[in-house]
This record gives structure tokens, sequence and C-alpha cells, in this order.
């Protein structure tokens, strides 16, 4: 059986998180939601630091939370921010995704425009670096 991803919904999961996003520096806030296989939501913040290149982005705090309970497989990811525009995962967000699920759905919405586009992770990141599991 799988998982029936409600795009709306899952970006909902992710918005309210976008207020704890720790951006001192860019100002660009970001919030994540991950949907997996199980039907379970894990949420996720980008988090900067002083010493610029440590920023942990949104993605991948959701992803890393999703693996600490104990799950591997993201199916969708709701990439939330308040810039005018929706924005894409960066590449290493791409491929730390990638690593789980190449062919996740990747939801990105602005607050502000109110602008969601939706596309597959292998559109975005047609050759991922995988090793055999
Ligand atoms: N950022 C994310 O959290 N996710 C993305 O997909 C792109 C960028 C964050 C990292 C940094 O805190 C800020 O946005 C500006 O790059």
């Amino acid at each position: 059986m799988s998982v029936n991803i409600n795009i709306e919904g899952l970006i909902g999961k992710a918005k309210p998180f976008l207020s704890n996003s720790y951006a001192p520096y860019s100002n660009i806030h970001v919030a994540a939601a991950v949907l997996t296989d199980k039907g379970s939501i894990y949420t996720g913040v980008n988090v900067e630091n002083a010493s610029y290149g440590l920023t942990i982005c949104a993605e991948r705090s959701a992803i890393s939370a999703m693996v600490a309970a104990g799950e591997r497989k993201p199916v969708a990811v709701a990439v939330v921010t308040d810039m005018d525009n929706p924005i894409p995962p960066c590449g290493a967000c791409r491929q730390v995704i990638a690593e789980f699920n190449p062919k996740a759905l990747i939801i990105m919405h602005s607050v502000k425009s109110g602008k969601t586009i939706v596309k597959n992770l292998e559109e975005l990141f047609p050759q991922p670096f995988i090793l055999e599991k």
C-alpha cells in the first residue's frame, strides 16, 4: 500500500516551523517537512552559524530527524520559505534526499507569494551518486 501525498497538507506541516528557523545571517527562513512511506512526518529548519559554512539546511535537518526516528524512506519533501518565490533544495540536500529516495516528490512553496512548484527529485537531480547497498 502506497502512502497518499497531500501536497497542501505537507506544506501546512512545515509552515508553523518557519518562525523557528535560525537564520540571523542570511535572513532567509526555510522549513521542511518530510513524509515517509509509513505516513509519518518529520520537520526541520535551517540552522545557521557564525562560521557560515556550518549552516545546515532545513531539508537535511528534517531528513536527520527521519533517520533518528528509525525511518529510511522519504516519499515527499515540502520546502517552505519566506522568500518571494519557492526555492529548490540545494545540491547537498538533493544528494542527501537521493540517498534515501532518488524519486522523492519535492514540493516548494513560498508563504510570501503563495506559489507552489512540485517536481520529482529525478528531474532536479538526475544522476545522484549512490552506492549499491
Ligand atoms: N537553505 C535551506 O535551508 N534550504 C534550501 O533548500 C536552500 C537554502 C538555507 C540555508 C541558509 O540558512 C539560507 O537558506 C541561505 O542559503
